[in-house]
């Protein structure tokens, strides 16, 4: 009888070595598994600048050390459930008495611990490196207000101040943003670039990047700011130098009508561009002469039929002081008095009369 334990210990301890290579060897295939669809996924837009590299790397990363961890957790769980359920005949047995073990406490410490401060200093330094100052940096100040993005290039302009609805950057061109807002809270945010920031009333925020391949990028309101929220959008236009230096020439010219256009068809001509360009109209109101189909302030054809110049005027410049039925205060921007120039403006006012009184 004496001889028993010593018998039948070797054989449980053999038992529960072989379980723990058993468990090893499934997490081992699991995270294998685990990693290369992690890896596979498209978890970004197209990469369209050195900061998303970074960033989709940082995250390739962060998944790498993760999955294993994840699959370490539910491995152990679900193989303990599965091996060590109760049977028939178990109901009234206790477990085995379980006495502390500082080897292993030590360890689910120390390791979690390592780990975590490898990964913020990694991440440390990727977001040093994406916010570090580049050499000739160019500055864009955008604007956030309900509903729309507007955007200055102040190093730029040489004194003829302008402001874009569509955003131009030429590529390799190491830009900070200086995010502001005139009313409440929004967020910028370029989703191809892979970084975002809130724009907040009363400071001004900030982030670069270093836009790398061409094309055309949505831009993304990610704060719910109001009633339109969802319609604050805009367009990036990572262009090469010359044809930057082509926009930014045009956008400082007074407008002009196309080439053989005269008198009010010049006229309308240019009224309609800054309807659909610098001013951004159509992105809230429908005007079936521009093609434009917004829903957020009153349908136009409507709202303007047998109006004067000056209320048309005065519904621009001034949008608060008679509201359309069935809209808020407050939704339109108050400031294209000052955005627009004269000359546009009166642009814009002769072109609304004209085409909603045809
Ligand atoms: Cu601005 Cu949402």
């Amino acid at each position: 009888m004496a001889e028993e334990p010593q018998t039948e210990e070797p054989q449980a301890e053999r038992r529960s070595r072989r379980n723990l290579v058993q468990m090893l060897a499934i997490g081992l295939i699991a995270s294998i598994i685990g990693i290369a669809i992690a890896l596979t996924i498209d978890w970004f837009p197209p990469l369209a600048s050195k900061q998303a590299k970074q960033v989709s790397d940082l995250f390739d990363v962060l998944l790498v050390a993760s999955v294993p961890i994840f699959v370490l957790v539910e491995v152990v769980v679900l193989y303990c459930v599965i091996k060590f359920r109760q049977r028939p005949g178990q109901e009234l047995m206790d477990g085995p008495p379980i006495h502390g073990d500082t080897r292993v406490e030590v360890v689910w410490t120390a390791f979690p611990a390592l780990l975590l401060i490898g990964l913020c200093t990694y991440t440390y330094f990727v977001l040093r490196s994406i916010e570090k100052p580049k050499p000739q940096t160019m500055t864009v100040n955008v604007q956030g207000q309900q509903f729309t993005w507007t955007f200055s290039y102040p190093q730029l302009a040489k004194g003829k101040k302008f402001n874009a609805v569509q955003l131009y950057l030429p590529k390799d061109q190491p830009v900070q943003f200086k995010v502001r807002t005139d009313d409440v809270i929004h967020d910028f945010w370029v989703p191809d670039f892979s970084i975002k920031i809130d724009a907040v009333p009363g400071i001004t925020t900030s982030y670069r990047v270093t836009p790398n391949k061409l094309g055309t990028y949505p831009i993304v309101c990610a704060e719910l700011c109001g009633i339109g929220h969802s319609t604050m959008r805009g367009t990036v236009h990572v262009v090469t130098r010359q044809k930057f230096r082509a926009w930014l020439r045009s956008q400082t010219a007074p407008p002009k009508p196309p080439p053989g256009a005269k008198g009010p068809a010049a006229a309308a001509a240019v009224g309609k561009q800054v309807f659909t360009g610098d001013a951004g109209c159509g992105g809230c109101h429908t005007l079936a002469d521009a093609g434009s189909s917004g829903k957020t302030g009153p349908d136009l054809d409507q709202a303007l039929k047998g109006k004067d110049l000056a209320f048309i005027r005065q519904s621009i410049v001034d949008p608060n002081a008679q509201i359309a039925k069935g809209f808020g205060k407050g939704i339109m921007p108050q400031d294209f008095g000052q955005t627009l120039s004269k000359q546009q403006l009166d642009a814009l006012v002769t072109y609304l009369r004209d085409t909603t009184n045809k």
